[in-house]
């Protein structure tokens, strides 16, 4: 079970079903999804059988000036296999597009990369698309580096992204 943690302007909480309309407005938005490895949503009842079924470990990112809901991500052992991905912690995160290019997302990942280092975590992991750019500045912005390219594919097969890898290894935190 993840826990509630506080940065200086976001609560991250693990999502819960009655997050299902907030979900919903990014997770309905193409801006938003068109990266991610989901389809678009087409409903909020949709949003609400996956927060039932699937959502376990999501963090939802609450802004605490207002209490909107205005994102999710979440961090693991990264699950691809092979010798490259032994022991790295993989992360993930979207955001509301009224809420993108305000720092948000930077805030929120180092919270759970220092979550993760606090569990014993020291190499990440991540990628992200390559027309997607700002992802890869918030993994620059949390202290990982480019270390490749590669590619991963929507889970419902629709279309498939090349993408830029990065990586870190933090003996100690940088934040
Ligand atoms: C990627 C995403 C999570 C970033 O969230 P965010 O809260 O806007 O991120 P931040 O504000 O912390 O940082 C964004 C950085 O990218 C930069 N950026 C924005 N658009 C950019 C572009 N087209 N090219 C290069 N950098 C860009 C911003 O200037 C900022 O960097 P700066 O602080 O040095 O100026 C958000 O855009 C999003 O939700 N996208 C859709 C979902 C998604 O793509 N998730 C990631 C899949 S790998």
């Amino acid at each position: 079970m993840i826990p509630t943690i506080e940065t200086e302007r976001l609560i991250l909480r693990p999502l819960t079903v009655d997050d299902a309309e907030a979900v919903f407005q990014w997770t309905g938005d193409e801006r938003v999804t068109k990266y991610m490895n989901y389809s678009t949503y087409s409903s909020a009842e949709q949003v609400r059988e996956w927060l039932e079924n699937g959502s376990s470990g999501i963090w939802g990112y609450v802004r605490k000036s207002d209490g909107l809901l205005i994102g999710s991500g979440n961090i693991g052992l990264d699950k691809s296999s092979g010798e490259e991905a032994d022991g790295f912690w993989g992360f993930g995160y979207c955001f509301r597009y009224d809420c993108w290019n305000q720092g948000y997302c930077t805030e929120a990942t180092k919270a759970m990369i220092k979550y993760a280092y606090e569990c014993g975590a020291r190499k990440f992991v991540s990628q992200h698309a390559v027309d997607n750019p700002a992802s890869g500045r918030v993994m620059e912005k949390c202290g990982l580096t480019f270390s490749g390219y590669g590619s991963y594919k929507k889970m419902d097969g629709s279309c498939e992204f090349k993408s830029k890898v990065y990586r870190a290894v933090f003996e100690e935190l940088p934040y």
